[in-house]
């Protein structure tokens, strides 16, 4: 470890670590409310639905690029080289699905022009929509977020390295 490596995450990864993650669940949540529901409600549902999405995109954009410009702690280890690798990896597809969620929900509006029904109250939702891409790929997210957070509770509970520490604020 260098003298400049840092013990903890910046103050500003922590917020975007937190503030991302807490914008994912809420549209996580909103796109699976879609699900069987009438039309006009999935309407209502998809005003919030799509906004928050892209707002997840612009951040995870912002992350991204300044991920390479501030320092990180040294990768967390468990003592055993294949679950550290499964933990490098898992963060980089978190990375790369915070990412393609919002894209391929943004392709979904695109194909079916849905903003102007949503957000201009134009029209209805086109009858055969289906999510595609988008609905195929969510389930495999919801996947990595929960291995995700059992990892953090593997250190928290069982090794008691107290890593959540490392992503919150204090010196
Ligand atoms: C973090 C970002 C996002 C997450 C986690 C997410 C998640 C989901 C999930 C789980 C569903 C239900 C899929 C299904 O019915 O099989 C859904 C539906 C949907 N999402 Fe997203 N979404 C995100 C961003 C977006 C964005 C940015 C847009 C558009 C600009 C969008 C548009 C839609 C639409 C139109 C549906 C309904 C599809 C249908 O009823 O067939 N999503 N989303
Ligand atoms: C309750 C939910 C969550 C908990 C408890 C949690 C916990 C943590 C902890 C403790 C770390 C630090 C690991 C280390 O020190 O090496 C971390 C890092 C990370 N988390 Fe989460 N997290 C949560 C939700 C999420 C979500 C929804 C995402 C989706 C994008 C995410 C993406 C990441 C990534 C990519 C890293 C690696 C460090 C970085 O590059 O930012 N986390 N998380």
């Amino acid at each position: 470890m260098s003298a400049q490596t840092p013990k903890r995450y910046s103050p500003l990864w922590v917020t975007l670590h937190w503030v991302i993650a807490l914008l994912i669940f809420i549209t996580f949540y909103l796109g699976i409310s879609t699900q069987d529901i009438p039309s006009t409600e999935k309407v209502g549902i998809l005003r919030w639905h799509m906004p928050l999405g892209i707002t997840v995109l612009l951040l995870m954009i912002v992350r991204f690029v300044v991920r390479w410009r501030t320092p990180h702690p040294e990768p967390a280890t468990v003592g055993n080289a294949l679950l550290d690798k499964i933990g490098e990896w898992t963060h980089y597809l978190l990375y790369i699905f915070a990412i393609l969620m919002p894209l391929t929900g943004t392709l979904l509006s695109v194909t079916y022009n849905l903003a102007p029904v949503v957000f201009g109250g134009e029209g209805s939702l086109p009858r055969g929509m289906t999510s595609m891409v988008h609905g195929l790929i969510g389930p495999i997210f919801g996947l990595l977020i929960l291995l995700h957070i059992l990892a953090a509770l593997y250190h928290q509970i069982i090794r008691r390295d107290n890593l959540l520490a490392r992503m919150w604020y204090g010196k």
